[in-house]
């Protein structure tokens, strides 16, 4: 600890000792020129302000120091904000030598650019937060009192209204079913020409109807498929469908979601009864031993001692009818030797 206090004096001390007097004396604001300290403002302007040192002194290493809207800070010694600095379209100086607290550094815009406040030239400085007082970019000038002609008209889509006066931007737009191709968007430019060419607008088309599994595609065929063409499909015998059958070519040049044909499910079990449209029926009592997809089949399932059974639900979906893991098939011998005693014949639990 003392030897980092030391190192840390050996790299402060050089500093206080080259400055010139003037710097000294710009920097040590008597309390009555300082201004309070007006946080909010401070904030406004993206300045951190150091402790205020009205009422007490600063800690080792701080000098009480004016520091601009923040009033009497805390300032470390030493403190010395980032250099070089870039700013857009503009130069930067130092006003002095250094780039410490309270230096000066001077933005200029280049040439046709200013800053948001129209000046040419700011001075920006050194803040005790390490950061410059300004560094926002410089910005284009344009004389926007001269006008550009009207934007070329398109073909299948149309653009903003005017007047179009420089820096103004046109907008273009594709009537419905077509689509942009090029810039969307010119700009009026000081030069009194539009930035770029005027897009253009091209139809679009869906690709080939999609095949789907066990459907029948029911359109005319056509070489192309422009947007709002409808297709229909429908599901061959026994098959149900799933979803909507009437698809739409959509304005991204896609089809609207496709339905699916889902197949009937076999029912896997043979010699139980089982509940199918809210009747109990033998397997063979259902037509073709076939449900329909989305249908649910309610099997009876052998209870824990044996003695009762317990109801469990199975859904048919595309031709699949799980069986509940359950369910145990009867053996031929108790399906017709003792058929009372199936499980789907015993009590209920
Ligand atoms: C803008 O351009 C017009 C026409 O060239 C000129 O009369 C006017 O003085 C210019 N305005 C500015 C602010 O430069
Ligand atoms: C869509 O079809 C029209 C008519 O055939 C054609 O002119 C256009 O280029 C097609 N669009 C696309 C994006 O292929
Ligand atoms: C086309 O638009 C539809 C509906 O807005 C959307 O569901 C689909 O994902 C889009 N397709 C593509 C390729 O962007
Ligand atoms: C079988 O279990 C049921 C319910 O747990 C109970 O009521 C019945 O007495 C049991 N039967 C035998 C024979 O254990």
């Amino acid at each position: 600890m003392a030897r980092f206090s030391s190192l840390l004096l050996l790299v402060v001390l050089p500093f206080l000792f080259t400055e010139d007097s003037g710097e000294v004396k710009a920097r040590s604001v008597t309390d009555s020129k300082c201004p309070h300290r007006r946080k909010n403002i401070a904030v406004l302007t993206g300045h951190t302000c150091q402790k205020s040192c009205k009422r007490q002194g600063c800690s080792k290493n701080r000098m009480c120091i004016c520091d601009g809207k923040c009033g009497l800070s805390c300032i470390p010694q030493g403190l010395s904000c980032p250099w070089p600095v870039m700013i857009d379209n503009a130069e930067t100086h130092l006003a002095q030598e250094s780039y410490m607290f309270g230096d000066f550094m001077e933005v200029m815009c280049m040439p046709g650019f200013r800053m948001a406040d129209g000046q040419e030239v700011a001075m920006s400085r050194c803040q005790g937060d390490r950061k410059w007082s300004f560094t926002a970019p410089c910005e284009g000038v344009l004389n926007t009192s001269t006008l550009c002609k009207p934007p070329p008209g398109i073909e299948n889509g149309f653009h903003d209204d005017g007047p179009y006066n420089t820096g103004r931007e046109v907008r273009y737009w594709c009537d419905y079913g077509y689509h942009l191709e090029g810039a969307d968007s010119l700009l009026c430019q000081e030069n009194e020409e539009w930035s770029h060419a005027a897009p253009t607008c091209h139809p679009v088309n869906c690709s080939q109807p999609p095949q789907i599994a066990q459907a029948i595609l029911v359109a005319v065929h056509q070489s192309v498929y422009p947007v709002g063409t409808v297709i229909y499909y429908l599901c061959k015998k026994d098959f149900y469908l799933d979803g909507s059958n009437r698809v739409v070519c959509l304005e991204n040049g896609s089809w609207s979601e496709l339905p699916y044909c889902r197949a009937r499910c076999p029912i896997p079990a043979k010699r139980s009864r089982m509940i199918y449209q809210g009747r109990r029926l033998w397997v063979y009592e259902i037509p073709d031993q076939l449900v329909h997809h989305g249908e649910t089949v309610t099997f009876f399932c052998r209870g824990q001692n044996g003695t009762c059974h317990f109801k469990a639900e199975s859904q048919c979906f595309d031709g699949v009818l799980k069986m509940p893991d359950c369910y145990e098939e009867p053996t031929n011998v108790q399906y017709i030797m003792f058929s009372q005693r199936i499980v789907s014949e015993i009590p209920a639990c």
